[in-house]
């Protein structure tokens, strides 16, 4: 089998260049570990910047979001017992958010790809790279115990933090950055009204808090909780219970709560693995990096990947010219690390460390109400968390 492009992973990442790479007549395969149904079976965040919703439109995969998603001019910091709400809208001259489940951002892919008749293998086991050191790269996989493999010209690594892309690359090529944060999130789904039409953030001595949303019927709600705790210890009341301690008071009395639909710990991280490129093997999304969920990066990181990488292969492909590909991982790295900043920033600003001590925690007021009074400082925030330019 030949293609132009293997590209390994249905997440965002490799369904996005996916179809940004059809676009440009450029044939793919997508690998996919897992089924159809356990991809779109994860629950993951649910803000985009308007670059990710114009991918979308770019690729004529949209039609849905707009008819369903929220569209926020803004988001609320809670601490000290009160809420500011941060006018994005006004202090980027009128850039938004769209508020739309990741996981419906998947299905609406993996929809058009099916439609547009291209190649998806799920359930691919055993992939691994070969060659892409030189011009020539293969990928092989198994298939209902068949073995296959697939001469390429390039290979796109979109399977994620613990995917086999990022691993065949030598040790010895990769430079690693990393923080890892001595706390989880618990996360709670709930078919129940959003306690405000906008996301609230909340800082507080017991613990971060976060209200988000899926749609006005649909809720998503987190709070801190030790990295060796485990949902079994957290039953739906004393949720609710510590969400509400953590809220203000107007929120915590008019919160409607109700049964989870689903509940889980994630741990926070940053990861970088520098650079993206090694030879026709490029990484793309939670392949090359992480960030911790706070300011609603990870989806938007994979596509401002896709984005410069699908450019640089049109380039290649029908330009002739080896310069976008050559500049992909500097050009991918500037903005991942601006992302990796203000994600890191968010995560040391809202949330209570073991060292927080009581210096640390007047410190972190002092951001908030600086943050909060501050034309520079809201629009500093306000236009990292729309989305910087690309
Ligand atoms: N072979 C084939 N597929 C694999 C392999 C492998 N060895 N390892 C992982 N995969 C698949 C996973 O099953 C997953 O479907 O690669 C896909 C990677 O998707 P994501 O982990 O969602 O990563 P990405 O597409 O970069 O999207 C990043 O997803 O996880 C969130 O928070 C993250 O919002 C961010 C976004
Ligand atoms: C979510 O809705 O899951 C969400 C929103 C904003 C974040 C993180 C997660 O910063």
């Amino acid at each position: 089998m030949r293609t132009q492009v293997a590209i390994i992973g249905a997440g965002p990442a490799g369904l996005l260049l996916g179809q940004l790479l059809h676009s440009y007549g450029i044939d793919t395969i997508i690998l996919e570990r897992q089924t159809r149904d356990y991809v779109l079976a994860r629950i993951r965040a649910g803000v985009l910047e308007q670059g990710t919703v114009g991918l979308l439109e770019q690729v004529g995969v949209a039609d849905r979001l707009h008819r369903e998603c929220l569209v926020h001019d803004g988001v609320e910091l809670a601490f000290g017992g009160s809420r500011h709400r941060i006018d994005m809208k006004q202090a980027t001259g009128g850039k938004t958010v769209t508020v739309y489940g990741q996981t419906e951002v998947t299905r609406d892919l993996m929809n058009a790809r099916a439609t547009a008749g291209l190649a998806t293998v799920f359930e691919a086991a055993d992939v691994s790279l070969h060659d892409f050191d030189g011009t020539s790269p293969r990928v092989r996989y198994t298939k209902d115990g068949a073995s296959h493999e697939i001469a390429c010209d390039f290979i796109a690594g979109c399977d994620g933090f613990h995917g086999v892309s990022r691993q065949s690359v030598k040790p010895a090529a990769l430079e690693i950055f990393e923080r890892t944060y001595p706390f989880g999130w618990l996360g709670v789904l709930s078919e129940t009204p959003p306690v405000s039409p906008e996301l609230i953030y909340v800082n507080h001595p017991r613990g971060f808090a976060l209200c988000s949303m899926r749609s006005l019927t649909r809720s998503r709600y987190y709070v801190q909780c030790r990295l060796d705790d485990h949902v079994d210890n957290w039953p739906d009341g004393k949720f609710w219970d510590e969400l509400k301690h953590r809220l203000d008071a107007k929120a915590a009395d008019t919160i409607v709560t109700g049964p989870s639909i689903e509940k889980s710990i994630a741990p926070l991280r940053s990861f970088v693995a520098e650079p993206m490129r090694f030879g026709r093997l490029f990484l793309a999304g939670d392949a090359a990096h992480i960030v911790p969920p706070t300011g609603a990066k990870g989806l938007n990181l994979a596509a401002s990947d896709v984005h410069y990488l699908s450019n640089a292969l049109r380039e290649f492909y029908v330009e002739k010219s080896p310069a976008g590909i050559d500049d992909y991982s500097r050009r991918a790295l500037a903005r991942v690390w601006k992302a990796e900043r203000f994600s890191w920033w968010m995560t040391t600003m809202l949330h209570r460390f073991p060292d927080t001590d009581a210096f640390s925690a007047r410190i972190q007021l002092a951001e908030l109400n600086y943050l909060v009074a501050s034309k520079a400082a809201t629009e500093a925030m306000s236009e990292n968390y729309v989305g910087l330019p690309y």
